[in-house]
């Protein structure tokens, strides 16, 4: 590789590059024989309300990106931002074909739609919504992520969401490489403007937890 390109767009590039060889068919490589098997523990209306937030969640994620892919101009983010639009169209579409087996999908959480809709007030550097899609939002899916797959048994979910646990991790990874060195390039004062808009995008609360997405009154595992 040209040794003049900076190592973090190396990096980036390296990263689409792998993005682009993990690509995986939800038609061919999902098996969509397994069985769905809801929880017993959770209403049928609550776990389709809960699944359906992460397809939501995903169709937000594609519209972000499209949004972010116009506005950065350097062309190794663009390419992880384009192998990462191909991402997430295939987890909507694995995430409605499941739900097409209970039902089809359920409105969005009013909650989740703030979360993502929160960029639209943001006409700043574009490094601020890669803040809060890539580390906060993404973040906080792979976080539910982990807890869908302690709570829910279901085969068919597992094999879906096992796959999209791999890329999602590679968008956070993303994230995580493009503000290291845009951040520190940034003037102060834009980078202040973004540590100050970030928890109001995260709805004031701490990027630690997603919203409720099983729905108030709904029992928990355990619980
Ligand atoms: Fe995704
Ligand atoms: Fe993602």
């Amino acid at each position: 590789m040209d040794a003049t390109v900076p190592p973090e767009d190396r990096a980036l590039a390296a990263l689409a590059a792998r993005g682009r060889r993990a690509q995986w068919s939800a038609d061919r490589e999902v098996d969509w024989q397994l069985p769905v098997r809801p929880p017993r523990w959770l209403t049928r209306r609550a776990y389709v309300s809960a699944i359906s937030q992460l397809y939501h969640g995903e169709v937000a994620t594609i519209r972000a990106c499209r949004r972010l892919a116009d506005e950065i101009s350097d062309p190794a983010a663009r390419d992880c931002l384009e192998v990462q639009i191909a991402d997430e169209m295939r987890h909507a579409g694995a995430y409605a074909a499941y739900l097409d087996r209970l039902g089809g999908v359920a409105p969005i959480d009013p909650a989740v739609a703030d979360a993502h809709g929160e960029g639209t007030t943001w006409n700043g550097a574009p490094a601020a919504l890669v803040v809060l899609y890539h580390v906060v939002l993404e973040g906080e899916a792979l976080m539910l992520h982990g807890d869908f797959r302690r709570w829910f048994r279901c085969p068919l979910f597992r094999d879906i969401n096992r796959r999209i646990e791999v890329d999602e991790a590679r968008h956070v990874a993303f994230g995580r490489l493009y503000l290291r060195s845009r951040l520190a390039r940034m003037p102060a004062d834009q980078r202040l403007d973004i540590y100050r808009w970030v928890p109001a995008g995260c709805g004031g609360r701490p990027p630690s937890r997603p919203p409720n997405v099983i729905g108030d009154g709904s029992p928990r595992p355990g619980g």
